[in-house]
């Protein structure tokens, strides 16, 4: 199936995407769900194209392979796991089973102790050590431990009406520093998100934060002023956090997949149950949306399969994401661990190499700065770079609707100028106009040509409210989904982040000078000698 698309591509690869337009294209080659709009008519994809995509999709499996994801098989095979954040927004309750037991009393149950605990810290009623009442909450973790609430703590700013959240990653002393630097003990709660509990950037902040809060107020004062959400009961008892502090979820969640879960608790402290919920429902319309729609009317699907036409197809190695919502600014960060950590892989499913490329490289900043930074290259660069553009229908800033008009009108001026381009002939009758003449009018002409014919999609949505957010995340992690299976790789685990991780840890008596370093490379020892100078 690869091939014979490779060869429709090779085909096509001349025809320009503007000659594709007829009456009926736009409609066609778009899909209309749930108030979401995606648009994939400015792409190089024709009938025959899409017919052979959902041919490829099918004899991959994807439709056994989604009921058993959603029905809680181990489809998780290198980690003998199931992968159930879907079960995570399964609001309506119904049983979803791994290995035999329900797993929703559970998953309910921590989820009405999360409501309870965020609505009584909201209201005053759980408060620190010392009486105060939590003005800020600080979210120690890395990974899927971060990006997700720190991407969503970004995107609905305009629903947070609780404490400030501030989110720690990364072990440089740097970002744990200049955070609470800022901040009082008194008044602060610390969150330790980690699945594992193990993971050394978040337990060694968490040490730190720790001691800051012990400092100012004293030993007995930390329980108070920590909160744990991990899988790992044993080292979060280990580090001192109550059980009745400690939020629960299972190995079936996956690290960049468990927003929606314990993960997500900074998030619903700061904007309450009800909208964390609306976010949740949201995911699960996606959800129901993704299980349900055919193949061709079924937004993720085809995301997934414009992905594959571009990727493994054309062979356009990155795709740019392009959210026209300053609030989405960590949406390209966080889609970058979702689809790489994912789709990363260089073996299939049962061990043997793929013989095509893995998952695309993912990189984007918001519209409208990234026009005036990286765009040139897309418009102007040797290499084509799909875009995927996004936009709201509408701001929340109503009294600034001027500005949301400029918005659009940038968003959709730049899928237009990437695909038209502009011709030498035009170019040169430009740089007529201007008055130059002779060999200069072509040479300024031939820098003023856009190749154009570079595809791109649009999502429409309605606006950023939480139910719209959790219906695109869902939509993106089901487009993994979809990729992976039709690359026959495994999205779920991610040894690839694991060598780095052992190196670090022997290197690190390196630095400390408690060992010589002896088996390390030539270039490792001198830059070690270097840093220790
Ligand atoms: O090192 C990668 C990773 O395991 C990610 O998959 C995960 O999201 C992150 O580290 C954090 O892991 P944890 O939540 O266990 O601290």
């Amino acid at each position: 199936m690869f091939e014979k698309l490779k060869s429709l591509h090779v085909a096509t690869a001349e025809r320009a995407i503007l000659q594709l337009f007829d009456e009926e294209r736009a409609g066609d080659f778009s899909i209309r769900a749930d108030d979401l709009l995606f648009d994939y008519s400015k792409t190089n994809i024709d009938a025959a194209a899409r017919d052979g995509l959902i041919e490829l999709l099918n004899s991959r499996g994807v439709a056994a392979k989604r009921a058993a994801m959603f029905s809680g098989e181990k489809i998780n095979e290198t980690e003998g796991r199931a992968v159930l954040h879907t079960a995570l927004r399964n609001l309506d309750g119904e049983a979803v089973k791994v290995d035999g037991q329900d797993v929703m009393p559970g998953i309910q149950d921590t989820l009405s102790r999360m409501e309870t605990f965020a609505s009584a810290l909201r209201g005053g009623e759980i408060l620190g050590a010392g009486g105060d009442r939590f003005t800020d909450v600080v979210n120690i973790g890395i990974g899927g431990s971060d990006l997700g609430p720190a991407m969503v703590y970004l995107a609905l700013a305009p629903y947070a009406n609780g404490p400030r959240c501030h989110f720690v990653s990364n072990v440089d002393g740097a970002h744990i520093s200049d955070i609470l630097v800022g901040l009082n003990p008194a008044t602060t709660l610390v969150i330790v998100a980690s699945k594992t509990f193990t993971t050394i950037e978040t337990m060694t902040n968490a040490q730190k934060a720790r001691a800051w809060i012990v400092a100012s107020l004293g030993e007995t004062a930390a329980g108070a002023h920590f909160v744990a959400l991990s899988t790992a009961a044993d080292h979060t008892a280990a580090f001192g956090i109550a059980p009745e502090r400690v939020f629960g979820f299972e190995d079936w969640v996956g690290g960049r997949y468990s927003v929606w879960g314990p993960i997500g608790l900074s998030l619903m402290l700061a904007i309450g149950a009800d909208d964390f919920r609306q976010f949740l429902a949201g995911a699960q319309a996606m959800d129901r949306h993704f299980q349900h729609a055919p193949w061709a009317e079924n937004i993720p699907a085809m995301l997934a399969l414009v992905g594959i036409w571009h990727n493994q197809i054309c062979g356009h190695a990155t795709r740019a994401v392009l959210p026209y919502e300053q609030r989405l600014t960590r949406l390209p960060a966080y889609l970058q661990q979702l689809e790489m950590e994912s789709n990363g892989k260089r073996v299939a499913m049962d061990g043997t190499d793929l013989p095509y490329e893995s998952g695309p490289v993912v990189w984007g900043e918001p519209g409208t700065n990234g026009q005036h930074a990286f765009y040139q290259l897309i418009h102007q660069g040797t290499r084509v770079i799909p875009c995927e553009f996004m936009v709201a229908q509408e701001g929340h800033e109503a009294e600034l609707a001027d500005q949301h008009h400029l918005l659009v009108a940038n968003c959709l001026a730049q899928s237009e100028a990437l695909m038209r381009g502009r011709t030498l002939a035009e170019a040169t009758e430009i740089m007529s106009q201007k008055g130059l003449s002779g060999d200069e009018i072509e040479r300024q002409a031939r820098h003023r040509v856009f190749p154009g014919n570079r595809p791109s999609t649009t999502l429409v949505y309605p606006k950023l409210t939480p139910f719209v957010l959790g219906q695109i995340i869902a939509m993106y992690e089901h487009r993994v989904f979809v990729e992976g299976v039709v690359l026959g790789l495994n999205s779920f685990d991610q040894w690839g982040v694991e060598l780095g991780k052992e190196l670090a840890l022997a290197l690190s008596p390196v630095l400390a000078g408690s060992e010589d370093g002896a088996d390390k490379d030539g270039s490792t020892r001198m830059l070690v000698a270097h840093l220790k100078r």
